[in-house]
Order: C-alpha cells, then sequence, then structure tokens
C-alpha cells in the first residue's frame, strides 16, 4: 500500500469565487492557474462540518470536459490530505449530474459506506474546451445543490484563504474500475472507480416499466432518436436505450461524450440541437425523408431535455404539464399518486390547469431547482420543471434529462399498448393536441436580449417597476399599442416565501398579468456569463379547442408588441430584435 505524506501549501485569495446554486464557473484558463482550483477544493472543505469531510465518502465526477480529469487528481490529493475517508470516481470521470445525486442518495460501497457530498465537474450546457469554460457544484446529502448557507460560506473562505491541504499520492487510473488503497498520517484511504451507468439504470429500472418502453422501442412502428451533443448523457444512452431498451443503435447522435462537445454548444434547444431538429423535419435546413416519431436531446451534463415528435416540438412548459396528467397511468414510481407538482414562475401555467383538474398541491417557486428540492424534502412535490428545459421528479434532487425522456417513453408505450400490433401509432403531436383540448393551450414563447448593457438593463427593470404603480397609465399603453389584447389586472415583482423554511426571496421577476390569463414576464438572467441578459417570457391562455392548433408566433404577436412598447425595449437597450426565441 502507497504510503503518503500531507504538505500545507500556501496561497493567497483569488477575486471572483463566489459560487451560484450552480457552482463557479469560469473559463478553463481561470481554473488553470495555480491554487486557483485548490483554493476554491479547500474553501468548501473548510464551510462543512467536521463530519463531512473527516472520515467521508465524497463522489467526485462530471461531465468530462475539458481538464476535468486533471481537476479529479487534484481534489482526490486534497481529499485524502483533509483526512477523507474515500472518494469515487466514476469511471474516466464521467458522471451525469442526475446520476451525481442518485449515487449520494442510492449507492452503497461494497464495505456498506454512504456519500455524503460530492464536487460536480461541469459548467452544464456551456461549450467545453481549452478555451472554453469548466466549472465546479457542491452538492449535499440529499443529492442537491449546497443551500446559500453554505455557498456564502465557501465565496467568504476563498477571500480568506491562506493555505491548503495536499498529500503526494501518484495520480491514481480513472479509466479502470477498481479500488486502489492508500495508507496516510490518519489511516486507510482509498479511491474507487466504478461503472458511471450502473447506479442511476438502478435507479430509472425501479421508477420506470422497461418492458412496455422496450416493446415501443423495438416495435416496426416506433422510430426513435436521441442527441446527446457529445455530453455525458452519451454514456448513459447507449446503456439504457440500445441496451436496455432495445433501441437501434443508429438512433444515438453524438453518444460519445468528448472534451469540447465536438466544438459545439451542449445546450438542447432549437438552436444549438441543430442535428437532431433537422432529423426531425424541423428548421430550415431538415433532411430528407421520412424523420423518427420521437427524438429527445441532454445538455453538457444531461439534467436538461428537449422532447421532439416528427415535426414538432413541445414546449418545456407543456411538457411538465403533459408528464403530470399521465404519471399515474404510465410510471409505476407514480402509481399512488402524486404528492404535488411544481413549476418556476416564468414557465407557463400549462401545470397549473393540471393540477387544478386533478385536484393536486401547486407551488410556483422561483427561477432555479433549490426550490423544488425544497419542497421535495418535506414530501409536497413529485413532479416539476421550468420553461428553461429543465424537468423532474422527487427520485432526485437535480432535473433530470433522461429520466424526462423515459417518462415521455413511457406515455408514448401506455397509450399504444394495444395499438402496437395493429392499429394508429398515438404520436407526440396526438398527445399533445389531446392535452391542449382537453386542458386549454398556453402559447409561450421566450425573447432573449443577450450581452446588453448592464446599466441598460437595470433601467429598464426599474422602468417597469416603476410603472406598476400606475395600472391605469400601463393600461393606457397596452391599448394604444393593440385594440386586441385584454386588460392588465395585476403587476408585481415576483416574491417567494418558501413554506417549508420560510424564507424570502424577493425580486424574482417582473409580472404583468392580464385579464384573460396572458402574462408577461421580465428578468434578468441569473446565469450569463458578459453583460446583462434580459429574458422576456410571453403567454396567452386559449381554452377553445378550435383556437388551439395556432402558430405560437403568429398567436402571441399582439402580446410581443404590448411588451416591446410598455418595456420601451429598443428605447433602453438599442436592440430592434431578440438575439434568440424559444
Ligand atoms: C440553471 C438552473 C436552472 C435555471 C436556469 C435559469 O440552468 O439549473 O434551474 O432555470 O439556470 O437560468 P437564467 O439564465 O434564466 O437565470
Ligand atoms: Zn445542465
Amino acid at each position: 500500500m502507497v504510503v503518503f505524506k500531507v504538505t500545507r501549501v500556501q496561497t493567497t485569495p483569488f477575486d471572483g469565487q463566489k459560487p451560484g446554486t450552480s457552482g463557479l464557473r469560469k473559463k478553463v484558463k481561470v481554473f488553470k492557474q495555480p491554487h486557483y482550483l485548490e483554493n476554491f477544493v479547500q474553501s468548501t472543505f473548510n464551510a462543512l462540518t467536521a463530519e463531512k469531510v473527516r472520515g467521508a465518502t465524497l463522489v467526485v465526477s462530471g461531465d468530462g470536459r475539458y481538464f476535468s480529469k486533471d481537476a479529479v487528481q487534484i481534489i482526490v490529493k486534497m481529499s485524502a490530505a483533509n483526512g477523507v475517508r474515500r472518494v469515487w470516481v466514476g469511471q474516466n470521470a464521467l458522471l451525469s449530474t442526475p446520476a451525481v445525486s442518485a449515487v449520494i442518495r442510492e449507492r452503497v460501497g461494497v464495505d456498506g459506506s454512504k456519500a455524503t457530498g460530492a464536487f460536480i465537474l461541469t459548467a452544464s450546457h456551456n461549450p467545453g474546451g481549452p478555451n472554453e469554460d469548466f466549472g465546479i457544484k457542491y452538492n449535499m446529502e440529499n443529492g442537491g445543490p449546497a443551500p446559500e448557507g453554505i455557498t456564502n460560506k465557501i465565496y467568504e473562505n476563498t477571500t480568506t484563504i491562506k493555505e491548503y491541504l495536499t498529500a503526494d499520492l501518484p495520480n491514481v487510473d480513472i479509466s479502470a474500475i477498481g479500488v486502489t488503497n492508500f495508507s496516510g498520517p490518519e489511516g486507510q484511504f482509498d479511491v474507487e472507480v466504478f461503472d458511471s451507468a450502473n447506479d442511476y439504470v438502478k435507479l430509472m429500472k425501479s421508477i420506470f416499466d422497461f418492458e412496455s418502453i422496450r416493446k415501443l422501442l423495438t416495435s416496426p412502428k416506433f422510430t426513435f432518436c436521441y442527441d446527446a451533443l457529445h455530453g455525458v448523457a452519451g454514456a448513459y444512452a447507449a446503456r439504457i436505450f440500445v441496451e436496455e431498451l432495445g433501441a437501434k443503435e443508429s438512433s444515438l447522435l453524438n453518444c460519445v461524450p468528448k472534451e469540447d462537445f465536438g466544438g459545439g454548444h451542449p445546450d438542447p434547444n432549437l438552436t444549438y440541437a441543430k442535428e437532431l431538429v433537422a432529423r426531425m423535419g424541423l428548421g430550415k435546413s431538415r433532411s430528407e425523408g421520412e424523420p423518427p416519431e420521437f427524438g429527445a436531446a441532454a445538455d453538457g451534463d444531461a439534467d436538461r431535455n428537449m422532447i421532439l415528435g416528427k415535426r414538432f416540438f413541445v414546449t418545456p412548459s407543456d411538457s411538465v404539464a403533459i408528464i403530470a396528467a399521465n404519471a399515474v397511468d404510465s410510471v409505476p414510481y407514480f402509481s399512488t399518486g402524486l404528492k404535488g407538482v411544481a413549476r418556476s414562475m416564468p414557465t407557463s401555467a400549462a401545470l397549473d390547469v393540471v393540477a387544478k383538474h386533478l385536484n393536486l398541491k401547486f407551488f410556483e417557486v422561483p427561477t432555479g431547482w433549490k426550490f423544488f428540492g425544497n419542497l421535495m424534502d418535506a414530501g409536497l412535490c413529485s413532479i416539476c420543471g421550468e420553461e428553461s428545459f429543465g424537468t423532474g421528479s422527487d427520485h432526485i434532487r437535480e432535473k433530470d434529462g433522461i429520466w424526462a425522456v423515459l417518462a415521455w417513453l413511457s406515455i408514448l408505450a401506455y397509450k399504444n399498448k394495444d395499438n402496437l400490433n395493429g392499429g394508429k401509432l398515438v404520436t407526440v403531436e396526438d398527445i399533445v393536441r389531446k392535452h391542449w383540448a382537453t386542458y386549454g393551450r398556453h402559447y409561450y414563447t421566450r425573447f432573449d436580449y443577450e450581452n446588453v448593457d448592464a446599466n441598460a438593463a437595470k433601467n429598464l427593470m426599474a422602468h417597469l417597476v416603476k410603472l406598476q404603480s400606475s395600472l391605469a397609465e400601463v393600461n393606457d399603453i397596452v391599448k394604444k399599442a393593440r385594440s386586441d389584447v385584454s386588460k392588465v389586472v395585476h403587476g408585481d415583482e415576483f416574491e417567494y416565501k418558501d413554506p417549508v423554511d420560510g424564507s424570502i426571496s424577493s425580486h424574482q421577476g417582473i409580472r404583468y398579468l392580464f385579464e384573460d390569463g396572458s402574462r408577461l414576464i421580465f428578468r434578468l438572467s441569473g446565469t450569463g456569463s458578459e453583460g446583462a441578459t434580459i429574458r422576456l417570457y410571453i403567454e396567452q391562455y386559449e381554452k377553445d379547442p378550435a383556437k388551439t392548433g395556432r402558430d405560437s408566433q403568429e398567436a402571441l404577436a399582439p402580446l410581443v408588441e404590448v411588451a416591446l412598447k410598455l418595456s420601451k425595449m429598443q428605447e433602453f437597450t438599442g436592440r430592434c430584435a431578440p438575439t434568440v426565441i424559444t
């Protein structure tokens, strides 16, 4: 057994190591500065209680982006030096964010050990490579991101740090499964490299009926396509969709994880998942030939998802509503009923209507997955989702891209259980249109104005807040812009009181609510890296089944006009069009 020594290394603080709930994200070049990652990791150890470090079991892995393998070796050595008992590493440093959450919650080591936390190495949907982004975040014992109390403490520690601890261990081979034992001043230290998919696959099998999904995926009537955008989802897709569920290998696109995501932007939306979008018969450069019946994509760390039907896009807001409406029938995990459902404030109210119909507890929380975690820990929420391509459930404490795909496949399998040998296939589009006919449709679009001057964005938001003090003035502007738009009946800045811990989150976005259920929401992004990003969310509710089939941009055009007039978008930002429309 290799015996190691612990060294104390002198260091000085770096500016700007404040982690958000999605961790610390910076360019690789920043992370590669000597002591930069070490300072952050030591500051995290120092922010945790002693029993979460000394003698503890930690998970370290991520989406496989450039610099991950170096980072794993650094963190392993520092863990040993800080008295951690064992580190679990996914083979080749790969674990999706949802898989890390599952491993923390579910995995039991050979000696009965359980993990109490994880360093997740990811910058989510941001591009990777030597000139792109790297990221690190810490997740707690419940499998969810560290709460603000801890992230604030980590940040404080980074501003005063003077030294960190490291051990003179040799690099561990993380390409081969197995355990390596070391011996240090405080006793034994182990590094266990394990299969990245096993625990996650086991959890998915306990939630979904794999046999019924297999019947669907192997039916000649059904065609399928999954795009991992060269992110870590590839490590799970081959195993789950092909090996376990019988999909053809040719149905996997970009499913080999790459350190630079093949040079692409690993974000599953209509703009960045170009190849999938073309294959599904959508977009300007759509492929010739018959598209598959079902398509889906994931982001770099596989927590986001996009769901597509043949020549058909399912908005994330509709997706969570449809999953909630069908879960009890289609997914064994939910067969005894849903504890409640939740969505983020800017996500459309499609889920609200389902909750009302099914008499379910319902929560509207600010943007950010952490708010759902609290509800789930308290047993108040089973299914939740966000407009930003995040969907998930209380099986873990992160959103889960592959779970969302399995949920959709379960619904399709259930609706087609008698059709696979004869009869017409019920398609994704059929399911969505039927849902609209039953519950009404929430036409929905999001306009992003990226890299706007930060002051201009602040002024625009201040203008909108001030305007809310006079609804008469607001309605004057609305009527002058479009006489066919209904009246604004309420305006506010969204504030949330957490029903579990009573904490209050204010200034979570500006809302204009209309008499007919339409909503205009303005928010500043919390994840942009340059300048400010203004997000404008536009939503209109249509109950009449005869009118739910329109093109959404066309249906929303009057509200868009009103939104631009109310906010004086062009005056404040100089922009006559958004950067991205989703
Ligand atoms: C991350 C979080 C999501 C959140 C999103 C919002 O992806 O994990 O929970 O919805 O950021 O981003 P924004 O840029 O709109 O603040
Ligand atoms: Zn992500």
